[in-house]
Order: C-alpha cells, then sequence, then structure tokens
C-alpha cells in the first residue's frame, strides 16, 4: 500500500520501490535481539538509505524496534519530529552552520559535539532558548571524518558538563574499516574504551557509549557497548538479513531490430543478430546508474535479460529475444526477485564498482515508493 493512499492515483508511471515492510521488521528484531542488552540506534539518514525514512521510523517507533533514529542533518531530524516522531534521534552530522543548534534544541535533537568551538556554540544556543540541550560527543579514533580527539574530548566535556545548560548523554566513535580490518579497528576501540574511562574519571556518569555501525554489531560483541547504529543490516544488505528494496517497473515499448542495429546513445550496443528489445521507463534520473549500461541484468518472465547500450536519464533497453512472451505492460524487475531469479544489490554494486550502499540511497525522489505489509 503506498504510504498515503491519495498517492495512488499519482503514480502513473510503472517504475516504483516497493519497500517490505515485513522485511524490516525482521530485520530489526533480529538485530535488537542480536545486539542486547545494548539498544538500537536505527540509522536512517539518507531518506533511509532511500527506503523512505518517515515511514520506518514510524513503524519502528510504533512497534518499539528501536531506542532511537540516526540522521545526518537537524533537516532530517525535524522531518523526522513532524512525521510525529517523539523517541531519540540523534544527529550524527556537524551541526554547521552552528545556528542550526538552535533549530535542533527546540526540536529536542541529540546533537553531536565533535570540537570545542561547537561545544561553546551550543552552550550559547542553549542559554539563549533557556532550555537544557543533550548532546553525544564525537571522538576520533581514526575514521578522519568529524570528532575530536582525546585531549579535546576532555576539555569539550569539562565545558560542557561545568555549563548548567548542556547535558552530555553520550560518546561515540565511527569504525572505519570494521568490515576489512580486525586489527585497526581493535585499535579505534581501545582508544575509545581509554577515553571513556578518563571522562569516567573525571565524575562523567550515565553515558551512553556506542562504536559500532551494522558490521561491527554483528561481528564484534566487544564494539557493542550501550548502542549499537544500525543502517544496512535494517535494510537486509548484511549477510543473514532480508532485502527491503525491490526496483520495478514495466515494458513500454518492444520492438524487433535486425542485424547491425544499434540501441541508445553512442552506439555501445550493436545487434550481432535479430533481436527482440524492450524499453523499461527507468534509467539515471531514477538512480538507474549509466555504470550498468550494458552490463546488468534485468529480470522479464522469470528470465535473465542483458541492459543493451547505455542507459539513458529515463529509459533503459533490454534483450528479451528469449522471452517469448514479453511485451508492453510485462514486469520488469531491475533489482529484487522475479520468480525463482534475484538481482541483488550486491551484484549491481559488483557491476559498478561500488557498495550497496550506493546502490539503493542512489534510487531517486522520483521513484515512489510503495509500502508492502
Ligand atoms: C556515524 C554512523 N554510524 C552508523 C552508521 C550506520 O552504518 P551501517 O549502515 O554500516 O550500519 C553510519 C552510516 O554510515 C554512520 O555514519
Amino acid at each position: 500500500m503506498p504510504a498515503d493512499p491519495a498517492s495512488a492515483a499519482r503514480i502513473l508511471r510503472p517504475t516504483l520501490a516497493e519497500i517490505r515492510l515485513s522485511a524490516v521488521r525482521g530485520n530489526l528484531k533480529k538485530l535488537k535481539s542480536m545486539a542486547a542488552p545494548a539498544r538500537l540506534l536505527f540509522v536512517v539518514k539518507a531518506n533511509a538509505y532511500g527506503h523512505g525514512a518517515l515511514e520506518l521510523a514510524r513503524l519502528a517507533e510504533r512497534e518499539g524496534l528501536a531506542w532511537g533514529f540516526g540522521v545526518s542533518s537537524v533537516e532530517e531530524g525535524l522531518a523526522l519530529r513532524a512525521a510525529g516522531i517523539a523517541g531519540p534521534v540523534l544527529v550524527l552530522g556537524s551541526l554547521y552552520p552552528f545556528e542550526s543548534f538552535v533549530e535542533a534544541i527546540n526540536a529536542g535533537l541529540l546533537v553531536t559535539i565533535a570540537s570545542l568551538d561547537a561545544a561553546r556554540q551550543v552552550i550559547e544556543a542553549a542559554r539563549k532558548l533557556g532550555v537544557t540541550a543533550s548532546c553525544h560527543i564525537k571522538l576520533e579514533t581514526g575514521m578522519g571524518r568529524i570528532g575530536a580527539r582525546k585531549p579535546a574530548v576532555l576539555k569539550i566535556y569539562d565545558e560542557l558538563s561545568s555549563s548548567g545548560a548542556v547535558s552530555v548523554a553520550g560518546l561515540y566513535t565511527h569504525l572505519s574499516s570494521a568490515d576489512t580490518d580486525p586489527d585497526y579497528t581493535s585499535a579505534q576501540l581501545s582508544i575509545f574504551r581509554e577515553t571513556a574511562a578518563e571522562l569516567a574519571a573525571r565524575g562523567a556518569r550515565g553515558l551512553l557509549l556506542h562504536t559500532a555501525n551494522s558490521c561491527a554489531a554483528l561481528t564484534r560483541p566487544d564494539s557493542r557497548l550501550d548502542l549499537v547504529r544500525c543502517g544496512i543490516a535494517a535494510y537486509g544488505l548484511a549477510e543473514g538479513f532480508a532485502p527491503v528494496m525491490s526496483l520495478k517497473s514495466s515494458i513500454v515499448f518492444i520492438k524487433n531490430v535486425r542485424e547491425g542495429a544499434y540501441i541508445s546513445y553512442n552506439k555501445s550496443f550493436r545487434a550481432d543478430r535479430p533481436m527482440k528489445i524492450a524499453t523499461i521507463p527507468v534509467g539515471y534520473g531514477d538512480g538507474y546508474i549509466r555504470r550498468f549500461s550494458n552490463k546488468a541484468d534485468v529480470l522479464i518472465g522469470g528470465t535473465r535479460c542483458r541492459v543493451l547500450g547505455n542507459v539513458t536519464m529515463d529509459m533503459t533497453m533490454a534483450d528479451v529475444t528469449a522471452v517469448k512472451d514479453a511485451a508492453v505492460g510485462s514486469e520488469a524487475v531491475l533489482l529484487g526477485r522475479q520468480g525463482a531469479q534475484e538481482v541483488t544489490a550486491q551484484e549491481l554494486a559488483g557491476l559498478a564498482g561500488t557498495i550497496t550502499y550506493e546502490i539503493v540511497t542512489l534510487i531517486s525522489a522520483r521513484v515512489p515508493r510503495v509500502y508492502l505489509e
């Protein structure tokens, strides 16, 4: 069912992303029980990696499947609040420019503090509003993105905790290579533990400590601590989890071509025999990227059909010579299952030289998300 029933009538083009809520539910339950007693921060940034942040956060909150949510920006956090999400929302990104602290505090978002400068700004914003803001401090342990090193974290903690305006609710770091480098991960974790111990020695009590993304949560029990911040496994793109998104369309045009015919821009495909070719209304404007040209398969009539020629902005051609009953209106599955066949995000990522995160996150806003129970 579409999230907004009124939107059903507006889905006229046959291209859509189906989001299986039962798969999300199953994945979150599995993560939750596996991580316990650590609690689950469901990472729904970037529109839940393309799956629809508002719907999935609502589901998780309604069914008690997550302790809270991770977003990348104040804007994403405000969108969750506007959608009725009441639970903890941690803004994982830097809150630059700093005026956004006011908005974040007003909406009760947990802000990330990754520098002394930001700590001073959040204190000022909280004082101006006359409320107590709540934050998590981000420690740099080897990701090299945002985060303060240990000595700065201690200073930040001291300033925040003595301000009376900001409560420090957590300390966290991000592991850069949990999936590829266990020793580096161990080194990151040990810097984290040392820093947490120093904060405890300074009187810090009850801080939520967290380091784990999906991969670490699944493979490194020593990384779980108080919270695990999981995204990709919830979307079914880690081993043992059920994929959530399918990208589907239908054939809108079909033709027979003779040997020697070229297909699509720049003649990158030439028919070496008479062929039957389908046109599908999906292209890089939908996030079905040009790297799939002449490489990816589309499922039509339960058969793998190769993409022919360059993927264009709005349309993609596929070889349906072997699919006798392929016709205008036949379903085309670009990501997901059809009959016994499946095109996985892993397969598409491999073809494009990227990661599954990018395959699903790139599915663009013009593709309607349809939520299936
Ligand atoms: C700070 C932070 N924590 C957690 C995650 C979730 O990672 P994953 O999707 O690998 O579970 C991300 C995602 O990139 C992140 O940036």
